[in-house]
C-alpha cells in the first residue's frame, strides 16, 4: 500500500508513506527547500527579468497545483483527516491520535504541508521582485497580493474544517485559488514587458470578447464547484450537501462549458483575421483545452465520477483558466511609450 498505518487513531510515527516514515519525507523535503533555496539565492537577490520570469511560471504552478492536491483531498474523503486547524488535532500539529486512517490524515497533513510551499514561492517571488531594477510598480503591487492570497487561501482551510467541509468554504477555497492564479499569470506575462501602455494585439472584436471569456469562464469554475458540493465527493461522506438535483446543475455547468467552447472557437476565427501570433496561438490552446476538458467531464459523469478522473478534471480545471487568462493577456501587450508621445500604433491590428 502507498500509505500504511491503518484506519482508527494513529500517531505521525505510524504513518508511512512507500515504506518510508512520515517524518523522514518531512527531513527530506526540508533538506531540499535549504539546499535549492541556497543554490537560487542569487536569482532572488540579484534578479533578472529571466530569473524573475521562471520564479514567476513557478508561482503559477504551485497556486494552481495546490488546487489540484486540494481535489485529491476531497476525492479520498480526506477533509477532516486533520481536525482541527492550525492544529491538526487539539494536541498537535502533526497527526497524532487523529480519529481518521493515516492515510487520510497523511493527505490532509500533506496539503497543509504544501501550502507552505506556495507561500514560500509567493514570498521569494516578493523578494526578487523589491529587488528588481529598475522598480516596478505595478510588478510589486502584484507580489504583494499573491502571498496575501495565499494567507487568505490558510484562512478559508481552517474555516473550511471548522465548517466540517461546508460546500460554499470548500468551493471558495479553489475559487480562491483561482483568483491567486489571476495575479500569478499577469504577473508572469507582465515581468517581460515594459510598464508603459498597453497596445492591442487583435481587433476590438477579439478583445471584447477575450475580456468577456473571463468572467463567463470564472461562472463555469463556480458552477463546477456547484456540482462538486451536490455530488459525491464534498471531502467526507458526512459533509454537508448543497441538495440540488445532480442532473440539473451539472447540465447547467456543461452549457457554460459549450458557452466557452464557443467563444474559444470565435476567437480562433477573429484572431486569424486581424491578430497576432500570440492571440493566434493562444485561442488554438484554449479550444483544445476546453475540448478535452468538455469530453473528460462528459467521460467522468457517465462512469459515476471515478475519483482519478474527478481529480483530472479539476487539473484541467486549472490549465481551461490559465488558458483563458493567457488569451486575455495575449489580446493586449505593454509598450514603453516617450514620454508626451501617443502610443505606437499595433502593427498587428489590421
Ligand atoms: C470544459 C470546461 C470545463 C471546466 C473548466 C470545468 C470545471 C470544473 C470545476 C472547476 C469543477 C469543480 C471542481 C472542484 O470543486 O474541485 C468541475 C466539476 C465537475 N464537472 Fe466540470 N468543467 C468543464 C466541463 C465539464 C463538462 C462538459 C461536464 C459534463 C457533464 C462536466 C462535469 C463535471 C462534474 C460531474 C463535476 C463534479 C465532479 C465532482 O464530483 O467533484 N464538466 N468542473
Amino acid at each position: 500500500m502507498l500509505i500504511d498505518g491503518g484506519p482508527g487513531p494513529v500517531a505521525a510515527e505510524e504513518i508511512e508513506i512507500l515504506s518510508l516514515p512520515l517524518w523522514a519525507w518531512q527531513v527530506t523535503f526540508a533538506v531540499v527547500g535549504v539546499v535549492a533555496l541556497a543554490l537560487l539565492a542569487r536569482t532572488v537577490w540579484e534578479p533578472t527579468v529571466r530569473s524573475l520570469r521562471w520564479w514567476a511560471l513557478g508561482n503559477v504552478v504551485v497556486n494552481a497545483g495546490i488546487a489540484v492536491t486540494g481535489a485529491t483531498v476531497r476525492v479520498t474523503s480526506s477533509g477532516l483527516g486533520c481536525s482541527e486547524w492550525p492544529k491538526c488535532t487539539e494536541e498537535s500539529f502533526v497527526p497524532v491520535g487523529t480519529d481518521h486512517s493515516a492515510f487520510n490524515a497523511a493527505i490532509e497533513f500533506g496539503n497543509r504541508t504544501l501550502t507552505f510551499l506556495v507561500l514560500a514561492v509567493g514570498v521569494i517571488v516578493f523578494i526578487a521582485t523589491l529587488r528588481l531594477r529598475p522598480r516596478r510598480r505595478d510588478l510589486r503591487v502584484m507580489a504583494t497580493v499573491i502571498p496575501l492570497g495565499v494567507l487568505g487561501q490558510a484562512v478559508l482551510g481552517g474555516i473550511t474544517v471548522w465548517t466540517d467541509l461546508h460546500p460554499a468554504s470548500v468551493a471558495s477555497h479553489f475559487l480562491l485559488s483561482m483568483v491567486v492564479v489571476v495575479v500569478a499569470v499577469a504577473y508572469y506575462v507582465r515581468c517581460r514587458e515594459p510598464e508603459g501602455v498597453l497596445r492591442p494585439t487583435v481587433g476590438p472584436a477579439a478583445r471584447a470578447l477575450a475580456t468577456a471569456l473571463l468572467p463567463v469562464g470564472f461562472l463555469l469554475l463556480a458552477a463546477g464547484t456547484v456540482v462538486t458540493g451536490t455530488g459525491p465527493h464534498g471531502g467526507d461522506a458526512e459533509a454537508p450537501r448543497w441538495g440540488f438535483d445532480l442532473v440539473l446543475v451539472t447540465r447547467v455547468h456543461s452549457v457554460l462549458a459549450w458557452a466557452v467552447l464557443a467563444g474559444a472557437l470565435a476567437m480562433v476565427v477573429l484572431t486569424l483575421r486581424t491578430g497576432s501570433r500570440t492571440a493566434r496561438v493562444q485561442s488554438l490552446l484554449l479550444a483544445g483545452a476546453v475540448l478535452l476538458q468538455g469530453v473528460l467531464g462528459y467521460v467522468q459523469y457517465l462512469l459515476g465520477l471515478p475519483e482519478w478522473l474527478v481529480v483530472l478534471h479539476v487539473l484541467g480545471s486549472a490549465l481551461v483558466w490559465i488558458a483563458i487568462l493567457r488569451l486575455y493577456f495575449g489580446t493586449a501587450e505593454r509598450v514603453s511609450a516617450p514620454e508626451g508621445a501617443p502610443a505606437a500604433p499595433a502593427e498587428a491590428v489590421r
